[in-house]
């Protein structure tokens, strides 16, 4: 099998993309808000249905910058199951991100382990809405109002997402994209922040830019988190096959759903068909009733060139500086560890066929089913004999 990954890259139109590529060369503006990244704003905000859109170089600033221009301090709230981005994007300006559990179906933030984990010092609660899945917005808006608390979101994953009828990117303080090349739309490297605060907005345009206001004139504390041209162009291509690239995913994850049906110990994380969604990503749970373990089928997979991943392996609240500051983390946070231990993510997008997905499950379907011994093969090829 050729080999099939999570995350391949989605690649809009060639000749519309280097026709701006061309465009972008001839006029020589290649950076400071020309007019790609112009309107590539207008588009998201537009799309997203807020009035503003701040591009930025990637998401990870974009969380940086959201929070400082919110004024976050002291401790806040977040998951441990997440890309690690969210958790730095505090510790690198010195605010304590504090770990509460998530919900064992939505792999989102637990309103209730967000309640227990407030103190005097929590300022803020930043959701994840993870695999394009909407948090709990209205609990988690509740209580932010009752502690008077700040509350964003990282919508790294959930770009064409929405929360029943309303797009993600239209809730809290404000909400961060990624355009990383992973996701469904990329721009090579980048991110946006989008909000209906034009003052929130403001700032932000000043701190993504080193605080200039004009040419000369620095008015702000800032830093360099400025999209070029080029990932503009990229992003703005790519926008326009956004239908395409979710209907190849929502058809392979229906394919998905239909060769897995019934197979002991592994489930589909289903999407809430009430929400839009952009089928991204493909998650199963293996669980404690199937006859290989997550890693045990993640070996079995990569063996046959299917490089399924383990996401968020082993949880933000074990990786560095987090260990160590947290050594006890772990105890509070009994889903996260199981889902740490169980999720598996299975390669999808428009580079993947209805038959490669068939393949793929035939081979899952075919380890699971011989387990003892695939089991003991593993253990061969670990311990040979002398
Ligand atoms: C949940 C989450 N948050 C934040 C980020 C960081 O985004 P970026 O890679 O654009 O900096 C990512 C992914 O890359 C992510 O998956």
């Amino acid at each position: 099998m050729e080999q099939l990954h999570v995350g391949r890259p989605n690649i809009g139109d060639r000749g519309r993309f280097l026709a701006r590529l061309n465009d972008i060369l001839d006029q020589r503006w290649l950076t400071n808000r020309g007019e790609y990244v112009i309107e590539l704003e207008r588009r998201i905000a537009q799309r997203v249905g807020v009035r503003n859109c701040v591009l930025v170089a990637n998401g990870t600033i974009g969380l940086e910058l959201l929070i400082r221009a919110l004024g976050l301090g002291g401790e806040v709230i977040v998951p441990a199951f997440t890309f690690v981005a969210t958790a730095h994007a505090l510790q690198w300006q010195e605010i304590t991100p504090v770990f509460a559990d998530i919900d064992p179906e939505t792999h989102c933030l637990d309103p209730r382990s967000v309640e227990t984990a407030i103190t005097p010092r929590t300022t803020g609660i930043i959701g994840v809405h993870l695999w394009g899945r909407p948090c709990a917005i209205d609990e988690l808006a509740k209580i932010a109002g009752r502690h008077n608390l700040k509350l964003m979101f990282d919508a790294a994953h959930a770009f064409g997402c929405s929360y029943g009828e309303r797009m993600i990117g239209s809730f809290g303080e404000g909400e961060v994209f990624s355009f990383h090349a992973t996701k469904i739309v990329n721009a090579f490297e980048g991110g946006a922040i989008v909000t209906d605060n034009d003052e929130l907005a403001d700032r932000l345009r000043l701190m993504q830019n080193f605080g200039f206001r004009g040419y000369d004139r620095v008015v702000y504390l800032g830093i360099n988190g400025k999209m070029s041209e080029v990932s503009a162009a990229m992003a703005l291509t790519n926008l326009e096959s956004l239908e395409a690239f979710v209907e190849r995913n929502r058809a392979n994850y229906f394919a998905y759903a239909r060769h897995l049906a019934d197979l002991p110990g592994m489930a589909l994380v289903r999407y809430d068909e009430s929400h839009h969604s952009n089928y991204q990503y493909v998650v199963t749970v293996v669980n404690d009733d199937s006859a290989l373990t997550r890693d045990e089928l993640v070996t079995v997979l990569h063996a046959e060139n299917v490089m399924a991943r383990r996401y968020f392996h082993p949880g933000v609240h074990r990786m560095e500086p987090y260990r160590s500051y947290f050594p006890d983390a772990h105890r509070l946070l009994p889903c996260t560890e199981q889902v740490c231990r169980q999720v598996l993510v299975l390669p999808t997008g428009p580079a993947l066929s209805e038959e490669d997905v068939a393949g793929v499950c035939g081979v899952i379907r075919a380890a699971l089913k011989h387990g003892p011994a695939v089991r003991e093969r593993l253990a061969r090829r670990e311990h040979p004999n002398p």
